[in-house]
């Protein structure tokens, strides 16, 4: 498949909420190209060398701005916030004040709330045609979340085919925030059946239970002798149907390994044999969630085919789902005068087989 192609601007050109919105795409030295847009700050095609010397798009999503808006909202690429991921019954309190947001997802907040950082028009800041940054302010109150985030997304493309994510943010009042990117991987490509063939490697001795509302149970637990043990290279599907409370709990992996790499280490890996391509996620987030695209809809991608069950897999680097109410979990509050601070990087390579 050497018919991978940046989607054409002019179908992500249009007006929303009164703002203009874009395409942008980026190219480094060695050829490698992303495409981004400004709706939801969102990843939209990453175009890397195979071991045929093609570039194919091993990132999931639509060909058109209407794609992503029309499409059932699967976060494809975007950056997510104010607070990715789960909070049980859209419930906690802060300060001493007790906060509601929308129940959007089985009884729980997830991903920020129904309009949240995914479908919100950013402001956008191209540099030397490798970085942009993205900006939006968040209204105190938005979503049922407390204090004006003023908050910066920027995507680098570096010459060692490395997409760098910087995520930065400020608050007028006690907050909190757990920001992420939910891309999703298929380096076979994207529209090219399910990513269950691939090997996934995730260096993590621990990760979290859930319960059967998929909200975790605030247990630590070893992944020794469980489904959960990638700390050997294991193929996504090999487990995934297992009869194993917590796949069916969640149909499948949607859970969240604890990072204890420093940046400078790769917490999780994935390869194809068949293209040759392997990512590696580095990060400064305490966890890794691991989603296997288990509730995908049917719809098509850039390509024309459609996405199946398993067509493609997140790696979600965050803090841990839920952990307003979980104290015990690394800390997701942003108080004023303060900085939040963290990075996510997708390295690319292509692997020989020896
Ligand atoms: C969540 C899944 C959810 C999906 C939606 C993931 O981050 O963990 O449970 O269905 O996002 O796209």
């Amino acid at each position: 498949m050497s018919t991978y192609k940046l989607p054409l601007a002019t179908n992500f050109t249009t007006k929303i909420d009164n703002k203009n919105t874009h395409l942008i795409t980026l190219k480094n030295r060695t050829g490698m190209q992303i495409a981004l847009t400004d709706y939801g700050a969102r990843l939209v095609s990453v175009l890397v060398p195979n071991n045929r010397g093609e570039l194919i798009d091993v990132v999931l999503g639509y060909d058109s701005i209407n794609g992503y808006i029309e499409a059932q909202e699967q976060y494809q690429g975007a950056t997510v916030g104010r607070f990715c991921n789960r909070i049980a019954a859209g419930k906690f309190t802060l300060a001493g004040e007790n906060y509601e947001l929308a129940q959007n997802n089985n009884g729980n907040s997830l991903h920020g709330g129904i309009e949240g950082f995914h479908r919100k028009i950013w402001d956008r800041q191209v540099s030397f045609n490798k970085q942009v940054d993205f900006y939006y302010v968040s209204p105190d109150g938005e979503e049922g979340f407390p204090g004006e985030l003023n908050t910066t997304v920027s995507y680098e493309l570096t010459n060692n085919n490395e997409i760098i994510i910087r995520f930065r943010a400020r608050t007028t009042k006690t907050t909190v925030i757990n920001l992420t990117n939910h891309a999703y991987f298929n380096l076979e490509g994207e529209g090219h059946g399910d990513s269950l063939g691939h090997e996934i490697c995730i260096h993590s001795d621990e990760y979290l239970p859930i319960n059967e509302k998929q909200i975790p149970t605030g247990e630590i637990a070893p992944v020794a002798g469980t489904v959960f043990d990638f700390r050997t290279p294991k193929m996504l599907g090999l487990d995934i149907g297992a009869a194993e409370e917590q796949l069916i709990f969640a149909s499948g992996y949607d859970h969240t390994f604890v990072n204890n790499q420093p940046i400078s280490q790769a917490i999780a890996s994935a390869y194809s044999k068949t293209s040759g391509i392997e990512l590696e996620v580095y990060t400064s987030e305490p966890g890794i969630h691991l989603y296997s695209g288990n509730f995908m809809a049917d719809d098509k991608g850039k390509s024309g085919n459609k996405y199946l069950r398993y067509g493609g897999f997140c790696f979600e680097a965050q803090h841990y789902p839920d952990s307003p109410n979980q104290p015990h979990f690394p800390s997701v509050i942003l108080q004023p005068g303060e900085e939040f601070n963290s990075e996510i990087r997708f390295k690319f390579n292509l692997k020989k087989e020896a």
